[in-house]
């Protein structure tokens, strides 16, 4: 996620930056891209595909999931809320029903919501406490049954798989090394075992049994006050939790309120299981898979046989880890708490194109008592600050995660860094603008504490695509990349891209609407739909004069976040 404030300063920085010689150097390579293949990039108001693809819309901002009754855009129904596919759309999964690639059930994070884009100015002046229930209302998941008809996408209102989790409704489970301990108590949950709701849901990562992991990134952007705790101040620099924040919900709920629940926090920032087809099952906050602003999970089993989680802290200079099960994975009689035990590690790159996964120990390399580590659970709950204290190298914001499922690479979007004044390993643009995709090679076997990397897009020189953001590997050897911050170019909207990871050829797939990014990318298993999230459309407009009103242009309908499924016209994989 991008919040407006920083947003606009990206805007500004990148405009200021218009005039230096070595960012007007990239920008020629968005003019004279090397081998790009596909649609023209512009910046327009629709959206556009690739002659030979069609673009199928299927849900938007609003809709019901249970029944007809959609949002009225201009006088918001607040008691429907539950019931709403959310706004900012994200992250996508779809499990088949019966291994069937057109019927299935999509879970879809809605990551953060622009009132100003949603409601009327009226509405949010009068109703101030109903515009921070709405910021809780249409974040979350939503798990809904769709099957493709006659060549569309159909959702199935009368479903059993039909739900919506928001940042209030759904007790979820905490477990894991943080569950219990000191910090995770609150008046509301005594034992500090569960919590209401998911918060910030970006990105995602879909399991080899069968869940799928919903990430809570930007969760901080929640809280206010501050805590009288002086143990706290540390923790609170490291995640940027702050007095008064964006989407702070500390005025009228008092949970979000630090100064009066000053554990609330340290119940969001993780990675969330929820089995999709399994609506009753509550979903699981894994805390031994670290808290920190989780941008989304790769996982797979190594050849040992234990599971494997990669995730990314996205924010800028920090970190990526990976986490190994202790119990080994069998797919006969899976254990569905296989993720609540095992070894955290965090990456550590070196210049020679080597790595390491150093491993978060209690009692180990700092992360003890003297340190501020008072318990085995600190370093769970303050993750940033055991990874720092091991020396890990910083990274510009790892975003995307995905492995190749024919090599076992794995592939990294570090989106960008304009903080940066150095030259870092695995950072080499300062200030970064236009971001890499880093991979690693597991040499042989994800269970390798050492690996190698190399830089396999290095967005400044190669020309025509930046900012990658989410990340895709099929089986046909393509790299799917969904890109957040080309618009800042002010000549090019954000795509979703296809690399080929075989002859380098990159094809850029549509042009989106002015304010949006890409997200989701999702393929169907027989690889001819491609689902992709259009996330903010008309971002840094208002809903009196949004900058687009697409996906409907009508002027009783503002700019909605939408899902889409792209497909090729001749049904070939895509
Ligand atoms: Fe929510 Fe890092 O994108
Ligand atoms: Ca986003
Ligand atoms: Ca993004
Ligand atoms: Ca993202």
């Amino acid at each position: 996620m991008v919040d407006q404030a920083r947003r606009k300063f990206l805007k500004s920085s990148a405009l200021t930056m218009l005039s230096l010689s070595t960012v007007s150097c990239s920008l020629i390579n968005f003019r004279e891209p090397r081998d790009l293949a596909g649609i023209k990039p512009k910046l327009g108001k629709g959206l556009e595909a690739l002659a030979d693809y069609q673009i199928d819309e299927i849900i938007s901002w609003g809709e019901n999931l249970f029944s007809e009754q959609n949002l009225n855009y201009q006088q918001p129904q607040l008691n429907l809320a539950k019931q709403l596919y959310g706004y900012n759309n994200d992250y996508c999964a779809f499990t088949p029903l019966k291994g069937s690639s057109e019927h299935g059930v999509l879970l879809i994070n809605h990551e953060y919501t622009l009132p100003e884009l949603m409601f009327p100015a009226t509405y949010l002046l009068n109703n101030e406490q109903e515009k921070l229930a709405w910021v809780q209302e249409a974040v979350g998941v939503s798990l809904f049954e769709v099957k493709k008809i006659a060549g569309k996408w159909q959702i199935n209102k009368n479903s059993k798989y039909s739900r919506r989790i928001t940042a209030t409704n759904t007790l979820c489970k905490i477990q894991g090394y943080a569950r219990g301990a000191e910090r995770l108590k609150t008046s509301a949950d005594p034992a500090g075992v569960s919590v209401y709701g998911t918060l910030a849901n970006c990105a995602g990562g879909k399991t080899p049994w069968g869940t799928i992991l919903t990430a809570e990134e930007n969760f901080n952007k929640s809280f206010g006050g501050y805590s009288k705790y002086a143990a706290d101040a540390k923790s609170h620099r490291a995640y940027k939790i702050k007095k008064q924040a964006k989407f702070a919900l500390d005025k009228y709920y008092p949970r979000f309120d630090i100064s009066k629940n000053p554990n609330e926090v340290n119940k969001f920032g993780y990675l969330v299981e929820i089995d999709p087809l399994k609506p009753n099952k509550p979903p699981v906050k894994r805390t031994s898979l670290g808290r920190y602003c989780h941008e989304g999970a790769a996982v797979t089993i190594d050849k040992q046989g234990y599971a494997v989680v990669y995730s990314g802290d996205d924010s800028n200079f920090e970190h990526l880890y990976k986490f190994v099960s202790a119990k080994k994975y069998d797919p006969q009689n899976p254990d569905s708490d296989i993720l609540d035990e095992g070894t955290l590690y965090v990456a550590k790159f070196y210049e020679s194109g080597s790595m390491e996964w150093l491993p978060l120990i209690y009692g180990q390399n700092g992360l003890t008592k003297a340190q501020g580590f008072y318990e085995e659970s600190d370093i769970y709950i303050d993750t940033r600050l055991a990874a720092k204290k091991l020396g890990a190298t910083k990274l510009d914001r790892p975003e995307g995660i995905t492995i190749c499922p024919q090599t076992g690479k794995i592939y990294v979007a570090l989106t960008n860094n304009i903080k940066r004044l150095r030259s870092g390993v695995a950072s080499p643009d300062a200030p970064n603008f236009f971001g890499y995709v880093l991979e690693i090679n597991p040499q042989g076997d994800h269970h390798h504490r050492e690996m190698s990397w190399r830089l396999a897009v290095h967005a400044s020189k190669r020309g025509g695509i930046a900012n990658p953001d989410n990340l895709l590997c099929d089986k046909s050897g393509n790299l799917w990349i969904a890109t957040d911050g080309m618009e800042k170019t002010k000549r090019v909207s954000d795509s979703i891209y296809k690399l080929s990871l075989k002859n380098d050829q990159l094809t850029r797939l549509i042009n989106t609407p002015l304010g949006s990014e890409v997200c989701g990318p999702e393929l169907t298993p027989d690889q001819k739909t491609l689902f992709l999230c259009i996330q903010h459309p008309a971002d840094g407009s208002d809903f009196a004069k949004p900058s687009t009103r697409w996906p409907h242009f009508k002027k009783s309908t503002p700019p909605l976040p939408t899902l889409i499924a792209l497909s090729r016209k001749d049904g070939k994989i895509i």
